[in-house]
């Protein structure tokens, strides 16, 4: 498939299964190897990034595989895995490779890590700093980037570590290698990032501890060495992906859409948050806990927009969602501006420049700063091209903006959205947006 094209839709309406959640689904699979005994996970997003890690996982010496619809995971524990006779490709996953280079650290093995195009582009001197303090020792010709060769140490130290960025990617690859630490890991970010890392672990047993401070930053700790029993991990379907759809039925004229099942953690749903204050109709309802995780079904319907003014606190709570609140922006009235969004830049692709350019290409005005993104709401003329640049976000979020263009938006490289939600282009049909494949 070279290219999709998505042209005026109205009346999108009917429920659609959302797929699981990325981050829950990496998690699941890295935390159940390095479990003891066999976990079992229902709902496991099967998506090119998720198979990169179950893959780098199988190739460190990990069983796992598919049975009546549950994925079995055989755990090799937190200091078990085999040194790798081939290069771990983790393809287009920033946490795919993050988390596995601390989750190998306990292992004391050799092992070369690469990815593609996009991956091989974004830094990792972000959790290569921590490794290193914690014992790695690290061969990159890539300028800290992939492709690297980590040689895990014989001991771990266990570090006291203050990010000056808010990141999950980065506290869960300290946290990780903290497994194998003799002694008890400190973790500090400025906001708290999604939190998934730390209630896994606390649910497989670890002694975890987190909590916001005084000055609204965020600290967790944990103990070395636990030991983390297997289980039965239950994954939600993920919000980043509803996100899509929640987005394409709020701007097209008479939409109503329902989704079940959306995982609703508090480190997740800035965008549903965001949408309610622009005036969109998000009814969320149905909260239940699952499985340590809460969901809910939420209903979106077609509204009229306004543009506001995005707090940057809220930027870990919706950091993947920038794309396509900017499609939305797009559809509003007045100007959205989106604060404090420098990490945006090293995301999949630079996704500041890439929305800003692709929307001005479709008759949007926007600014773009160095942290900063605005966007004037108006008609959308479409009638353009746009490159996924190996950037799922980008991809599906120009196809929803094509839903409500006057001239049809056709984007180039769609295949990138197998990485997070390889159903959505069926999922949009069924719901009855106006694509076509070529
Ligand atoms: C993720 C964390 C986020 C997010 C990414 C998934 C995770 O990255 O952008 O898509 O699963 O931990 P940062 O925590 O680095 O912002």
């Amino acid at each position: 498939m070279k290219h999709i094209i998505s042209k005026k839709s109205f009346r999108l309406a009917g429920i659609a299964k959302v797929p699981g959640d990325k981050s829950i689904s990496h998690r699941a699979l890295i935390l159940s190897s390095m479990c003891i005994g066999r976990s079992k996970i229902k709902g496991l997003l099967e998506s090119e990034d998720v198979f990169a890690t179950m893959n780098a996982l199988k190739t460190l010496g990990v069983k796992i595989e598919k049975l009546n619809g549950y994925w079995f995971v055989n755990g090799v524990g937190i200091f078990g895995f085999k040194e790798p006779t081939e290069y771990l490709d983790l393809g287009n996953s920033g946490t795919g490779a993050r988390l596995m280079l601390g989750a190998i650290m306990g292992s004391s093995i050799l092992a070369n890590l690469k990815g593609d195009k996009s991956l091989s582009k974004r830094p990792m001197g972000r959790i290569l700093t921590p490794l290193k303090m914690m014992g790695a020792k690290i061969i990159s010709s890539n300028n800290e980037k992939l492709p690297i060769t980590i040689k895990a140490p014989k001991e771990v130290f266990p570090i006291n570590y203050s990010s000056k960025i808010s990141s999950a990617q980065i506290k869960s690859s300290i946290l990780l290698s903290g497994l194998a630490a003799s002694g008890r890991t400190i973790f500090k970010e400025p906001n708290e990032s999604r939190n998934h890392t730390e209630k896994m672990l606390s649910s497989l047993g670890a002694n975890i501890q987190s909590k916001t401070l005084e000055d609204g930053s965020y600290k967790v700790e944990l103990d070395g060495n636990p030991v983390l029993r297997s289980s039965n991990i239950n994954v939600p379907c993920d919000p980043s992906s509803a996100a899509f759809l929640v987005v394409a039925a709020v701007i097209c004229p008479e939409s109503k859409i329902e989704l079940k099942n959306i995982m609703i953690n508090k480190g997740r749903n800035g965008l549903f948050e965001t949408l309610k204050e622009m005036g969109a109709k998000i009814n969320i309802f149905n909260k239940k806990n699952n499985g340590g995780e809460e969901t809910a079904s939420i209903i979106a319907e077609y509204s009229q927009l306004k543009g506001i003014a995005v707090p940057s606190k809220r930027v870990p709570s919706m950091i993947d969602e920038y794309p396509i609140l900017s499609i939305a922006a797009s559809c509003a009235e007045g100007k959205t501006v989106m604060d404090g969004i420098s990490e945006l830049r090293v995301k999949e692709s630079d996704r500041i420049k890439i929305v800003s350019n692709g929307l001005i290409k479709a008759g949007v005005k926007t600014i773009e700063k160095a942290e900063s993104l605005t966007i004037y709401g108006s008609k959308v003329v479409g009638g353009c091209s746009i490159d996924s640049e190996l950037d799922h976000r980008i991809a599906m979020s120009f196809l929803i903006l094509g839903l409500i263009s006057k001239e049809p938006i056709k984007v180039l490289r769609p295949s990138t959205i197998e990485t997070s939600f390889p159903n959505f282009y069926k999922i949009m049909i069924e719901l009855g947006a106006n694509f076509t494949k070529a």
